[in-house]
């Protein structure tokens, strides 16, 4: 063991992992291993800008989410003048959590164990025994909730633990300019369609966040019920064309696929249509109006997808939108997040036709979030298994392929779709994480 508790075959193997990404290859071990479950705790999520909750979901004044980042759990509300906090659920005078529901609307917090009360922004206002107990040697103002830095994206509520981070806009790299297919769906962007599912997961949060980032390779297979059912419109097309893009040495990557000879914006009604040609740049339209399938995550573990769907085999399919957070609880444990994104300005028709598409597929119980976990859960166990500690996988597709020189978006592009292009710069990325320097 090394000083900062890492044995030294796990830091071995991180640093072979340097030249094997470079090459094509992962160790099969990082997607089931307490050392690196640890090592990612202590020196990815104490240091990324971590997805919170999307601003829909506090809409008035006093409304909170509870959400986490790693092992640290963040009320995220809206106070009295509209501003977003997010603070530690934890208080002040001997640790309580302080707010046991997940959601609500509050305008101060009361902690259950002595009662100190909190404004829902954090100060600290109210301390029982103030005058007999403490005899005015407690400064309220120094023992408020404590604050966790937050920023957002159209939307998107982020937060991050490193007070030293650069900008999350910095931090995105460029990757808004895709983040706007699933955030700027028509003219006032998209909203929450409900509170999210949530559920825990026999499931590295790694395998999830790697697939969505764009492996379109997947679909035909796993999803395959999809196309022998009509589910698809793209239902006897080839699923390799498109473009897989990513922001070197952000993480960030998203998978664009394509079925020749389908409409520009295909699934969604014609108005939304018009209002996107009309907010987005010619760069945006020209790579979206095209884009079936847009499968992309930002780094380390938000992931969001938009599909058609066609909820009567054969008919027209519905586009809908899923956004999804992989919440690392344990090795090979996560707690899965799953919302349905809608265009804010849809008719209320199209919303629930969006929702019903985004249940029968990637709610709790859709189809293919049944054929995703059933594989990933199985990737999880073979990877924790002892013959398996020495064993690489073969991220070698796309290797010698060139980057595209005129593509109209940010990144770095590569088509077709199927490629593990993506993927090598997610694993790069990580690495540099878990072995940077304290
Ligand atoms: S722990 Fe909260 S008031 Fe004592
Ligand atoms: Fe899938």
């Amino acid at each position: 063991m090394t000083a900062t508790g890492t044995s030294e075959g796990v830091q071995r193997m991180l640093a072979d992992m340097r030249e094997g990404v470079l090459q094509g290859r992962v160790p099969a071990r990082i997607f089931n291993d307490q050392e690196i479950f640890d090592l990612e705790r202590d020196k990815l999520f104490s240091t990324a800008w971590c997805f919170l909750a999307h601003e829909s979901e506090i809409p008035k004044n006093g409304d909170y989410v509870v959400r986490y980042i790693a092992n640290n759990s963040i009320i995220v509300v809206r106070d009295e003048h509209g501003n977003i906090n997010a603070n530690l659920n934890m208080c002040r005078h001997r640790g309580n959590m302080m707010c046991k529901s997940e959601m609500g609307n509050a305008s101060h917090f009361r902690c259950s164990y002595h009662g100190w009360v909190y404004k829902n922004s954090g100060e600290l206002i109210g301390v029982p025994y103030f005058k007999e107990g403490y005899e005015g040697q407690l400064d309220k103002k120094q023992w408020g909730m404590i604050k966790i830095r937050i920023d957002t994206y159209a939307g998107l509520i982020f937060g991050t633990l490193d007070p030293q981070a650069p900008s999350l806009d910095e931090y995105l790299g460029g990757f808004q300019f895709y983040l706007d297919i699933y955030l700027r769906q028509g003219a006032g962007g998209s909203e929450v369609h409900g509170p999210p599912d949530h559920w825990v997961a026999e499931t590295d949060w790694k395998i999830c966040a790697e697939n969505f980032s764009g492996d379109g390779y997947h679909t035909p297979v796993a999803h395959q019920f999809g196309f022998h059912l009509g589910y698809f419109p793209s239902s006897g097309a080839t699923h390799s064309e498109g473009w897989a893009v990513h922001i070197p040495d952000k993480g960030h990557g998203i998978g664009l696929g394509h079925t020749p000879g389908m409409p520009p914006f295909f699934g969604y009604p014609d108005e939304l249509v018009e209002q996107m040609r009309g907010s987005l740049s010619a760069e945006q339209i020209e790579v979206f109006s095209k884009t079936r399938t847009a499968v992309g995550s930002v780094f380390p573990n938000l992931s969001f997808l938009i599909q058609p769907f066609s909820l009567v085999p054969g008919e027209p399919g519905v586009r809908f939108c899923t956004m999804r957070l992989w919440h690392p609880i344990g090795p090979g444990r996560m707690e899965m997040w799953s919302w349905c994104l809608v265009p804010k300005d849809a008719s209320d028709e199209y919303k629930e036709a969006a929702y019903k598409a985004y249940t029968l597929t990637f709610g709790q119980a859709g189809t293919f979030e049944q054929d995703d976990f059933e594989n990933w859960t199985r990737v999880t166990k073979a990877a924790g298994a002892t013959a398996v500690r020495d064993v690489d996988f073969p991220y070698v597709m796309g290797l010698e392929r060139p980057r595209l020189a005129d593509f109209p978006g940010p990144g770095y592009a590569v088509s077709p779709y199927v490629t593990d292009t993506n993927f090598r710069n997610l694993w790069s990325t990580w690495l540099d994480y878990l072995t940077r320097e304290a």
